[in-house]
């Protein structure tokens, strides 16, 4: 390792929202965000940004668009065009403005437990959510509900997918996708897939871009990526919308333009640097994060009583059942935030079936962790 994963930064007083979210006594382990330090290539090339000292209105850059489109066909085996990215100032914003653009008040389909923005995005824009849950095996391993699927996307104009899934961290199998792909095809649904967890994806389980199935299931996708979760950057609000279908690609960008008056100069130098530079930090960040994952699974098999979790297949997030747990009752996120100053997301706003669950960040320093989990076990300890 080159990069000292282990070590604690103070992040306190920088306005992070996850750091000042609740009173100092509270350990913060909720926000996807990570407690690493993002790669030198990209704090070098702000710098260099920076330095300059002009920030007027910026074009888009063509290396930006070239980097990232290279990058798409080496890691995915998907070949994509730069004209077809569209650069958006976040997924969230991006899937609002394609949910905006191309739904007319008809059902949009989402699986639950889901990401909250999603889980709240239809009604924003007078459609009806279709939800389609994803339940869990004996393992406690999520998939698809095929029934639910099937009679939600049959009732639905749009689909919006999450994948890697936050937060149940499952990498969904291709042929799982060819599954939910061949139902938006047999009902004409447009598809939506929030991939912003793609880079984060661990041994033994692969990313496939749901539109690289095909060239009719590419024509109906808009996918979603960015280098904000990857290279812990989402304060800089620079995401990518791939749109290979020209007529859709030309909709929403028409609808973009009224809203986004171009593009954010700092994001895209710090995008630019850390998709084309950064691989060999996240290489190291992702083994990291990996150890991480492991000794989640094994510190709450072996030490949180009544509280399971299904090793996430992918995204630094553990979704942590509690239902078994007597002394959570059925709000693990209150009786973790007020007895053992951690502060989780609550499963409740994840949707109905997140209900006594709590989802916890793993992408932190080593001994941050260990704190946070022994603080849960003395909790749990009634200490
Ligand atoms: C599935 C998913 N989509 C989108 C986002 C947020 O994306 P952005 O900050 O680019 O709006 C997150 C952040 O946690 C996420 O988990």
């Amino acid at each position: 390792m080159t990069v000292d994963f282990d070590r604690i930064y103070d992040r306190k007083g920088t306005d992070s929202s996850k750091w000042h979210k609740y009173p100092p006594d509270v350990l913060p382990m909720f926000v996807a965000d990570m407690d690493f330090r993002s790669p030198d290539v990209v704090v070098e090339a702000l710098r260099t940004r920076v330095e300059h000292g002009f920030f007027g209105y910026g074009r888009e850059p063509t290396e930006f668009y070239e980097v990232a489109a290279r990058r798409i066909g080496e890691r995915y085996g998907w070949a994509v065009a730069p004209e077809a990215i569209v650069a958006v100032p976040g997924v969230v914003a991006g899937v609002n403005l394609a949910a905006q653009t191309f739904t007319s008040g008809g059902g949009v389909a989402l699986q639950t437990p889901a990401y909250p923005p999603i889980l709240a995005c239809p009604e924003k824009f007078g459609a009806t959510s279709r939800r389609a849950r994803l339940v869990q095996d004996e393992s406690g391993r999520y998939t698809p509900d095929w029934d639910e699927f099937e009679a939600a996307v049959a009732a639905s104009e749009m689909f919006i997918l999450c994948n890697p899934h936050n937060p149940v961290g499952r990498a969904f199998e291709r042929d799982e996708l060819e599954r939910m792909a061949k139902a938006c095809e047999r009902h004409d649904v447009l598809i939506v897939s929030d991939e912003i967890h793609c880079d984060l994806v661990f041994r033994g389980h692969r990313h496939t871009p749901i539109a690289s199935l095909s060239p009719a299931v590419e024509a109906r996708t808009i996918t979603f990526m960015a280098p904000s979760k990857t290279f812990n950057l989402p304060g800089l609000k620079t995401s990518i919308a791939i749109i290979p279908d020209a007529a859709l690609r030309e909709r929403f960008v028409a609808a973009r333009a009224d809203l986004v008056r171009g593009p954010n100069i700092l994001g895209l130098a710090a995008a630019t640097a850390a998709y084309r530079d950064g691989t060999p930090w996240l290489t190291e960040a992702l083994a990291y994060i990996e150890g991480n994952r492991d000794y989640v699974t094994s510190f709450v098999r072996t030490n949180l009583p009544g509280i399971h979790v299904y090793p996430a297949e992918a995204t630094y997030l553990a979704w942590l059942d509690c239902r078994g747990a007597d002394a959570t009752a059925d709000d693990p996120y209150t009786f973790f935030l007020e007895k053992a100053k951690v502060g989780l997301s609550d499963g409740a706003t994840f949707g109905e079936d997140g209900r006594g669950f709590v989802r916890l960040n793993f992408a932190c320093p080593r001994p941050m962790l260990v704190e946070g989990l022994g603080r849960m076990q003395r909790s749990l300890a009634g200490g």
